[in-house]
């Protein structure tokens, strides 16, 4: 039976996209490459924060399958790439999976498809990369089948915007291709937005992404003078914060972390400078002072221990919350990590607590979340609040630990240092 859509890449992006469709009413193929997921999922179970085993259950019980028999694809009205693009060793985007899931889609490519790339890349990728995979086999691109991107906005954990209120932005490689996507998404997005051409859609997912991460490193370079000034930053932006217009809250924190803020404006710098030769700066410079603040902390710690006549090496430290956000589990380039590494380095004994986290990687090391916090807390000679749970009742830790250093600005307590 012919299906409306297969999603390629069945993760944070692609299932809660097949969530919608699915509850829209449209006949969804999942596709991916890793048997433990397809297997997972078509048992009803979920791998991502956003999803509970009961949706997929749903899901599967109103027609969804995840399959990697990639000639069911050849049934499908629709192809959506939702594929991991992480960077490359030299900082340059890795295409691979975007190039491989293309592939696939162009060995079972049907004259009257859509094909989507969402995947997160660089200005260019869908027209110049994966457009000719596409053609190989003959058909042309905004005649034959219909092309676009329309960026990933999910926003894993926020419990506000979703799929289907987020407003989606689509750009096809010709008109044609445009409205074809934006009848498409229509069926399970409130708000679809078209972009003047692939191009446009983009930029425009890496302009948001690069925004959110300047004005974090100015807000993370503004903490290290504000600290030496004694002037208390995180009132400081609550001050700005009620200016009406013109003003966007950000704030400080142990560093960057996600699939994304710390590494989709590289697509852009790289991209910048491999064309025209020259650096994107502000983008370059977020990213130096962003990458330096796991090592701030570090040293703030440091300088915490100090004030009572005690060292960092061979002190105990208990990092609190050890994943990129709030309430979830995805720990994927969390700050955590660096900060535990520079910690160690410098001779602390480190211990962490996360209630979404049992085991920690923490370079080759396996470490087990303290097994009592209050316990681990009183005994620790310093607990830094790295990342702020939900469930973490933050002045009861102040409380309960000997000192107490909160990198999310969430305490009012005095004793607590503050970033
Ligand atoms: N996670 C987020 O919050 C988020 C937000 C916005 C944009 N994005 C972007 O969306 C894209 C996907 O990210 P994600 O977080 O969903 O990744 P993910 O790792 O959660 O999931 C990707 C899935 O793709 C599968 N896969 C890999 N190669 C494949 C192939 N050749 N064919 C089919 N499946 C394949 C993997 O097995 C995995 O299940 C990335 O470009 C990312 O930058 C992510």
């Amino acid at each position: 039976m012919a299906a409306d859509v297969v999603v390629l890449g069945l993760g944070y992006v692609g299932l809660p996209l097949a969530q919608e469709a699915v509850r829209a009413g449209l006949s969804v193929i999942g596709f991916d490459v890793n048997e433990g997921v397809i297997e997972g999922l078509n048992a009803g179970r979920s791998h991502v924060d956003d999803l509970a085993d009961a949706d997929i259950a749903s899901m599967v019980a109103s027609g969804f399958r995840a399959t990697s028999d990639e000639t069911e694809i050849a049934q499908a009205r629709a192809a959506v790439v939702c594929v991991p693009t992480p960077l490359s060793e030299d900082g340059g985007p890795d295409l691979g999976a975007v190039m491989s899931a293309t592939r696939t889609i162009a060995r079972n490519l049907q004259p009257g498809m859509l094909v989507v790339l969402e995947s997160t890349t660089y200005p260019g990728t869908t027209d110049e990369v994966v457009r000719p995979i596409l053609e190989e086999g003959g058909l042309s691109a905004g005649t034959d089948f219909a092309l676009a991107f329309s960026p990933e906005r999910i926003d894993p954990g926020n419990p506000t915007y979703g799929m289907k209120n987020t407003p989606k932005v689509v750009g096809g490689l010709t008109p044609g291709c445009t409205e074809r996507a934006v009848q498409f998404y229509g069926h399970f997005v409130d708000t679809v937005v078209p972009a003047k051409g692939t191009r446009e859609a983009e930029t425009a997912k890496l302009l948001e992404n690069t925004y959110r991460h300047i004005n974090i490193a100015l807000v993370n370079e503004m903490a290290r003078f504000c600290h030496e000034l004694d002037i208390d930053l995180w009132n400081v932006i609550e001050m700005a914060k009620t200016k009406p217009f013109g003003f966007q809250a950000f704030y400080p924190g142990p560093g960057v972390g996600g699939h994304c803020i710390p590494i989709d404006p590289n697509y852009l710098s790289y991209n910048v400078r491999a064309r025209l030769g020259y650096p994107f700066r502000f983008v370059e410079l977020a990213q130096e002072i962003n990458a330096t603040m796991p090592a701030y902390v570090a040293r703030r710690a440091q300088d915490i221990l100090n004030e009572d006549a005690l060292a960092l090496r061979g002190a105990t430290v208990l990092l609190l919350g050890v994943t990129y956000k709030p309430d979830i589990a995805d720990q994927r380039e969390s700050p955590a990590v660096p900060l535990a590494k520079q910690l160690r380095q410098m001779g602390a004994d480190v211990q962490f607590h996360d209630p979404n986290v049992e085991t920690w990687k923490v370079g080759d090391d396996e470490l087990q979340r303290v097994a009592d916090l209050d316990a681990a807390l009183a005994d620790a000679d310093l607990a830094i609040l790295v990342q702020n749970h939900k469930s973490y009742d933050t002045e009861k830790l102040v409380a309960g630990a000997a000192r107490f250093f909160d990198t999310k600005g969430v305490t009012t307590d005095a004793e607590a240092h503050r970033l």
